[in-house]
């Protein structure tokens, strides 16, 4: 009986829907909750699981989340908690995530632990030591939006062999994993190994699962199709659908094999996953994946791959890592390839280039399911943005097709039945398959291919001095699509060996992939590949080809930014070729290059992937007597985290019966609403009920939300923006609530009015909400701004800075699970930030008492202000659906639906003038800021705080300042992690930067310049418009000096000119920038509970959302419990305490988290609580004297306590923080700055970090390893708003074009700075709060503004040097880009729509987020620009 086994365990598959995701069916049937599902595209990585083939082959990393179970029959699978957990010991890499504090909400985090431990497995059994490079490799594509990925990169350190020890700080003593000291085993069996063709039956559908060619064409003949095609040909039977890695259904989910009656499953077919040579070429099986073609490219080259896996050296560590000097940033990257001194480095063996472009393909995990031809076969049907294709068109290859019609594959199978190995180019035709380039296999009509088999790829091995050169133009290092992808492949005469001025070109295979105008387009760039035919490699022909190649993109979607691209990828592939025909620098042939040229000869290196990150961390050690507060304890119960033990609101255990719920939303935008008809889903299986605004009596169809807004639940009469929920599906499954959604059709009537769908649109038409203030502050002015601006020697008028909106990207969606209890009354799970309000919503939608509604939540999965409002409307609609039913109702959002009904942080638009002195002083601004916040207004924050904090640390004598909140048909906007900070942050500090680049001075000079002065002694530090900081508060001076010396500024500074010098096509720059935020800290209950065996039960006011709230709140329940203990016995051990589940039962109110003063808070009432059980029990702690133990204590408190257990001393005390001294709504301000380093490639606009210092003041920090990962978390988000996060509408729908992760780009490891140095500012004291500490969860996020400022330099840099070539005085073709947030319905038009304008104003100033067109658009400005004519003048110049 075909099986797989899980954790060791065996499962018949017998009956078993085989198209049921291993997701599912682990988190059912399995009853393992381990595994996640977090985007269900293979975007995120936590659903990864650990899975060995029926034949004991290596065990790869997949994602679950893709694999259908009914291509695992054999497999044995582990997952996180398979790999260790409670029950057992925990795996060495579970020990060092915990250890590390690589773990803060904790729901990434058992697909790390999976991802790492396949890396150790597979070094292990090859008899070695795993490098940290190929580890880091193993988690490329796994997503963490908590941690800023360094503590992770510190856990790859630990385990390999060679690092720095010294890099890993705190944790240096841990030894790497050695094959003497492998992993522990996990358990495993050998599975139910096949005996024949496979054959799985359920639900009317087979999946078959041959073992080789013959047997697949046999089951295809079986089957008895036509040529015809179709669902069932003239032939009568079933299509069949091959199914590979079934990775393609992550990017197109209509793919997914759920409905087809006959899939044939590739995997287990012989010749289909093999790689053979044959007569010059290597014969690639159509299901090999892309990791065994990298490996088997990486066999070939001479002297192998550094890392398996196309993994980076590990150059970052070979520095000695954690220094803070300039010279320890790595140079390991395009700019030292490309510059100092250096010459371009020869090119990468053929094989190197291609496997270091196939390394780029998706994630790990992804790269391990997915096959070439799967990858293919999407390219030519799909339009998937392939690098496959590319670099593979660019290399030559053909493939070898089949076609599959009955008596087609009947004829080749008995062709086959000799045992012809048809995975040969050759043994291919003898079973009837053609081998057809694969220029005509992608250009063909691309029609379906049903019928058609895709046997093989044939690569032919490169001749003797052939080049080959490829590289992808994209968002990120992997795991994204390219925005331009390009191949090229040269064969030289014979004889020469290719020598730039020897023999001519012989064959030339030019491959370009890019946005056309309805898809992505990829082909043969002949004008390219014609202009160097038949000619010596030299400036001539390579200006001719730069010239030619515009032509080549003529149909692509902005001709001219894709010019600019196409000619700066040419540049990058042919110049190697060139420099080192020319012996890098001189001309063998023909007498030295010209200077001019040689320089220009220099170019980066494609497809580098960056070093592994490393970091410093400095804070001070623990106040002597206060511990645990303040020292850096593991994050509580982070074991459980990492073996996927830890329970979130989606995991929590269903009763029998539990039902599932999905949302029916609207495709329009703004339409009146006519008729909602659910009776074909109400007639589909599984589906139980429908629920709409009709079901709901008058006055309850609405959630309210504080501060007096509120929506309705469903829309009824009128829908406001496109995905506004209409109604509700429960289903007996999630699978079933969705298809039943589906169904549901509902006709519209026109809309009252055209819909508003961009700020522009709300501005035009003056959609503002009027509200009052604060929430929509009043306009403000201080001084005389007009008379100032016309006084000031400087001005500049009219500039504008836009920030687009962005996600929260928790990784967790919105989930909730409601349980109906006796006598109407509901029990529901909510990820909440705040369960008091999902009691009082579920209350008032139900019509109960709020004493009949009972909130929980054990921890969140992140929240960043998500779940502050935005996670009741689940939580109702749980209940509502709980209510009608009378059965538990679990429902979780899937990410598509999470991401459309989100909000984010709104879209802002600041118009400026302003006025100041040659030195940069600002005399004058006058700022207009308008604010989208879509549909409805839920908690308008974004104003109140952008008016409050948009003076930052700057005091600008003349301001005036104006808000606007615009009302539009989008979703509805709401917290988000510094909401409006963040938009005043970005804006101030852009606006400094404009002075600075207006005034040719460095803008870390200007911001100093217009500082606030310290006071001279106490009193107060004036800002602008009339903002006041206690001077005590005022510690920016301070940490900024601390800063500038750390990161070594001045030293740098001169050190990034120099590089730029020497360097013509990469470009540094230095920023550095500063943050505020003005904390309240609220009042917060607390409730502890004392065990006569010595344990203790605390529940305080908060959620745990991995913000380190419960470990601070057991930090301080063990440190105030200890003063009863002498002093040689302190602290208590940490297990005793124990954090309760968040429940409106005990804590009904005061539990909102949020503002980043939560934790502090929530300190405050435990330790007032504890102070009330200390004095209650000091005088048994008296009575013990100086050898007394926690369990004599307790004891005695028993006994005094007799039978009864409460007679004298209670053990139950509630805390609350207003009841310390300053501790509710205390106020105070939180600074930090931040300097960082980046690179730009100026011919293709991709930009990296190369390092980030940032200094914050956190007071004296409850927990500085919990606050060091607060830093560095909210700065890679901050670094996803300023370089890649944006949501994007369809300017025609208001549909979110942005509802993916392959499509919404949060930043990977990859995208952070190689370096990451923070230091918690010591000295740093705030009296009255607990333990002297601040704030720290938001105020990092403005710190990614440091990002922005380099990033502008670097373009500043760029430009100048193109403007000195003459590259930007004339453009390949005139005309800028389209503009930003257009794009139609379909994938390839979102894509094509990203923004490439110019910024108004100064083009030379960049649009955020600074995504790669966004930084073309700056380099280029509108014009375009012609590296072929700066090529002729540099090789002309000399001669
Ligand atoms: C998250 C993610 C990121 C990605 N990133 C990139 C990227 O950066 N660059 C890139 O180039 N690609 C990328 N891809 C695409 C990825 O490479 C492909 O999904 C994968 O190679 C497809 O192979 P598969 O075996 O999973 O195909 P499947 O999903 O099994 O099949 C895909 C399609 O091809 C058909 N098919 C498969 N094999 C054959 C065959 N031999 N003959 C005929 N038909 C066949 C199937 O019927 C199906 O229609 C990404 C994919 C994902 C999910
Ligand atoms: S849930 Fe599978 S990769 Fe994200
Ligand atoms: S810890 Fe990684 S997403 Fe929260």
């Amino acid at each position: 009986m075909a099986a797989i086994v899980i954790n060791g365990q065996e499962f018949g598959l017998e009956g078993v829907e085989p198209s049921t995701r291993l997701a599912s069916f682990v988190r059912q049937t399995a009853c393992d909750k381990s595994v996640r599902v977090a985007c269900g595209s293979g975007l995120c990585g936590s659903c990864a699981v650990l899975a060995t083939p029926p034949d004991g082959g290596e065990p790869r990393a997949l994602n679950s989340c893709l694999t259908p179970v009914g291509s695992m029959a054999g497999w044995s699978v582990s997952t996180a908690a398979g790999l260790g957990c409670s029950a057992r010991s925990h795996h060495p890499v579970q020990e060092r995530v915990a250890a590390f504090h690589a773990s803060q909400c904790g729901f990434c985090t058992p697909g790390f632990v999976v991802g790492l431990g396949a890396g150790l497995e597979r070094a292990a059994a090859a008899g070695r030591q795993p490098a940290a490079a190929e580890l880091a490799a193993c988690i490329d594509g796994n997503l963490c939006r908590c941690t800023g990925f360094r503590p992770l990169m510190d856990v790859c350190k630990s385990l390999a062999g060679g690092a720095d020890i010294e890099d890993l700080g705190l944790h240096s003593a841990y030894s790497p994993c050695s094959p003497e000291a492998p992993p522990p085993a996990r358990p495993t069996s050998a599975g139910a190994a096949r005996k024949g063709p496979l054959r799985l039956q359920a639900g009317g559908r087979t999946w078959l699962a041959p073992r080789s060619l013959q047997e697949l064409l046999q089951a295809c003949a079986d089957a008895g199709t036509s040529d015809g095609g179709g669902d069932g040909g003239d032939g009568g039977g079933p299509v069949p659908r091959f199914v590979a890695g079934n990775t393609g259904s992550g990017l197109f989910p209509q793919l997914w094999p759920s409905d087809c009656p006959l899939v044939i499953t590739l995997g287990g077919v012989e010749e289909m996953r093999t790689v053979t040579e044959a007569e010059g070429s290597l014969v690639v099986g159509a299901a090999v994946t892309i990791a065994e073609l990298i490996a088997t490219l990486e066999a070939r080259v001479p002297g192998g791959s550094p890392t398996p896996g196309g993994a980076a050296t590990d150059n970052g560590l070979a520095n000695g890592g954690g220094t803070a000097d300039a010279a320890s940033v790595d140079d390991g990257t395009a700019a030292s390839a490309a510059g100092g001194a250096a010459p371009t480095p020869p090119p990468p063996h053929p094989c190197a280039a291609l496997a270091g472009l196939l390394a780029r393909v998706a994630g790990a995990h992804v790269r391990a399911a997915g096959t070439v031809g799967g990858n293919l076969m999407l390219a030519r049907e799909q339009g998937l943005e392939s690098d496959v294709a590319t670099g593979l068109l660019g290399w030559g290859a053909s493939v070898v097709l089949l076609n599959t019609s009955s008596e087609a594959a009947a004829a080749a199978a008995n062709n086959a039945a000799g045992g012809v190995h048809a995975t040969n180019g050759k043994n291919g035709a003898a079973v009837g398959a053609p081998e057809v380039p694969l220029e005509d296999f992608l250009g063909d009509d691309g029609s379906p291919g049903a019928g058609r088999l895709l046997v093989a790829v044939r690569l032919p091995l490169p001749a003797e001095g052939a080049y080959y050169w490829t590289s992808k133009v994209a968002p990120a290092h992997s795991s994204v699509h390219a925005t331009m992808n390009a191949a090229v492949g040269l064969r030289f005469a014979s004889g020469s060996g290719g020598s730039a001025h020897g023999a001519a070109v012989a064959d030339a295979s030019v491959a370009l992939g890019y946005y056309g105008a309805n898809r992505w387009a990829v082909h043969r760039a002949a004008a390219a590949e014609a202009a160097l035919m038949g000619r010596q490699l030299s400036p001539a022909s390579l200006a001719a080809a730069l010239k030619a190649v515009v032509a080549d993109v003529a149909g692509a979607a902005r001709p001219s930014a894709a010019a600019a691209m196409a000619q700066g990828l040419m540049l990058q592939a042919l110049v190697p070729r060139l420099a080192g025909a020319a012996g890098g620098a001189d001309d063998g042939g023909e007498g030295p290059l010209p200077p001019a040229l040689r320089r220009l000869l220099r170019v980066p290196a494609p497809n580098q992937a960056p070093p592994v990150m490393r970091g410093r961390q400095e804070f001070e050690e623990a106040p002597e007597g206060a511990a645990p507060l303040g020292a850096p304890m593991e994050k509580d119960r982070v074991l459980l985290q990492t073996s996927g033990e830890a329970q979130y609101t989606g995991d929590v255990p269903l009763p029998a019966g539990a039902q599932h719920a999905a949302w029916v939303t609207a495709s329009e935008a703004c339409a009146t609403v006519e008729g909602i008809d659910a009776a074909a889903a109400l007639a589909a299986p599984g589906v139980v009920a429908f629920i709409c605004a009709a079901d709901l009596p008058e006055g309850r169809n609405s959630v309210a939300f504080p501060m007096g807004a509120s929506e309705p639940l469903f829309a009824s009469e009128q829908v406001e923006y496109h995905s506004q929920p209409l109604g509700l599906i429960v289903a007996t499954s999630q699978e079933a609530a969705k298809r039943g959604a589906a169904l549901v059709r509902v006709a519209y009537g026109p809309p009252p009015e055209p819909p508003v769908l961009s700020l522009a649109e709300a501005r035009r038409r003056s959609s503002y909400y009027k509200m009052p203030p604060p929430i929509a502050p009043a306009d403000q002015v201080e001084g005389d701004p007009e008379g100032a601006l016309a006084a000031a020697p400087r001005a500049i008028r009219g500039r504008r800075v836009a920030v687009p909106a962005n996600y929260h990207l928790y990784l967790e969606t919105q989930s909730a699970l409601a349980l109906p209890d006796e006598g109407g009354a509901m029990k529901v799970w909510s990820a909440a930030q705040d369960i008091g309000m999902v009691q009082k919503a579920v209350a008032t939608a139900l019509g109960k008492r709020h004493h009949e509604v009972e909130a929980v939540c054990r921890r969140v999965g992140g929240a960043f202000g998500g779940k502050c409002t935005r996670n009741l409307p689940v939580a109702v609609a749980a209940a509502l659906a709980a209510a009608k039913t009378g059965r538990a109702v679990r429902f979780v959002q899937d990410r598509q639906t999470d991401m459309r009904l989100m909000g984010g942080h709104c879209e802002a638009l600041a118009e400026f003038d302003c006025g100041f002195t040659e030195e940069g002083e600002i005399q004058s601004l006058s700022l207009e800021v308008f604010l989208l916040l879509g549909a409805f207004p839920d908690v308008p924050l974004d104003g109140m705080n952008l008016a409050s904090m948009i003076t930052m640390a700057y005091s600008i004598p003349n301001l005036s300042l104006k808000v606007r909140l615009c009302r539009s048909n989008t979703a509805p906007t709401t917290f988000m992690r510094a909401p409006g900070d963040a938009q005043a942050a970005l804006i101030m500090e852009s606006v400094v930067e404009q002075v600075a680049a207006a005034c040719g001075l460095d803008a870390a000079l200007v911001r100093e310049r217009n500082f606030a002065e310290p006071a001279e002694s106490g009193g107060v530090v004036r800002l602008a418009l009339k903002k006041e900081v206690p001077a005590a508060d005022y510690t920016l001076p301070r940490l900024w000096a601390r800063l500038k010396e750390s990161a070594g500024y001045e030293a740098r500074c001169a050190e990034v000119a120099a590089f730029n010098l020497s360097n013509p096509w990469v470009k540094r720059g230095l920023g550095m920038t500063h943050t505020r935020f003005d904390c309240g800290v609220p009042a917060k209950p607390a409730y502890v509970s004392l065990f006569t065996d010595g344990s203790v039960l605390v529940q305080a006011g908060g959620s745990e959302v991995g913000q380190g709230l419960t470990t601070k709140v057991k930090q301080a329940a063990l440190s105030e419990l200890s003063q009863l203990l002498p002093e040689a016995r302190r602290p208590l051990p940490a297990e005793l305490v124990r954090i309760a589940d968040q429940t409106t039962n005990v804590l009904p109110a005061g539990n909102l988290t949020g503002g980043s003063t939560t934790s502090e808070a929530a300190c405050h009432g435990v330790k007032q609580a504890c102070g009330v059980l200390r004095e209650r029990l000091a005088p048994f702690a008296a009575d013990l004297g100086p050898e007394g133990t926690w369990g004599q204590l307790m004891a005695a408190v028993a006994k005094a306590n007799g039978l009864s257990g409460c007679q004298k001393v209670p053990l139950t005390a509630v805390g609350y923080s207003a009841e310390l001294e300053g501790g509710c709504d205390a106020r105070y301000t939180v600074w930090g700055a931040a300097c960082t380093e980046a690179e730009v490639n100026i011919l293709t606009g991709e930009r990296r970090l190369l390092r980030t210092d940032c200094v914050m003041d956190c007071g004296r920090s409850l927990n500085p390893a919990v606050d060091v990962g607060q830093v560095e978390g909210a700065l890679a988000q901050g670094l996803g708003m300023v370089l890649s996060e944006e949501r994007r509408m369809c300017a025609a729908t208001g549909r979110l074009l942005t509802d993916s992760l392959w499509h919404y780009h949060a930043p990977t490891a990859a995208a952070m700075p190689r370096q990451l140095n923070v230091c918690l500012l010591p000295g740093s004291r705030l009296e009255r709060s607990t333990l002297s500490a601040k704030a720290v969860g938001e105020p990092p996020l403005m710190l990614a503004a440091s990002a922005l400022s380099a990033l502008q330099a670097a373009v500043r840099a760029g430009r100048a040097e193109l403007a000195a070539l003459g590259a930007s005085s004339g453009g390949p073709s005139s005309g800028g880009a389209s503009s930003n947030g257009g794009g139609g319905e379909d994938g390839s038009e979102r894509l094509a729509s990203g923004g490439c304008e110019g910024s108004d104003g100064d083009a030379s100033l960049l649009q955020l987020p600074a995504s790669v067109d966004h930084v073309m658009a700056a380099l280029c400005g509108a014009r375009g620009r012609d590296l072929a004519a700066a090529v002729r003048a540099a090789a002309s110049d000399a001669r």
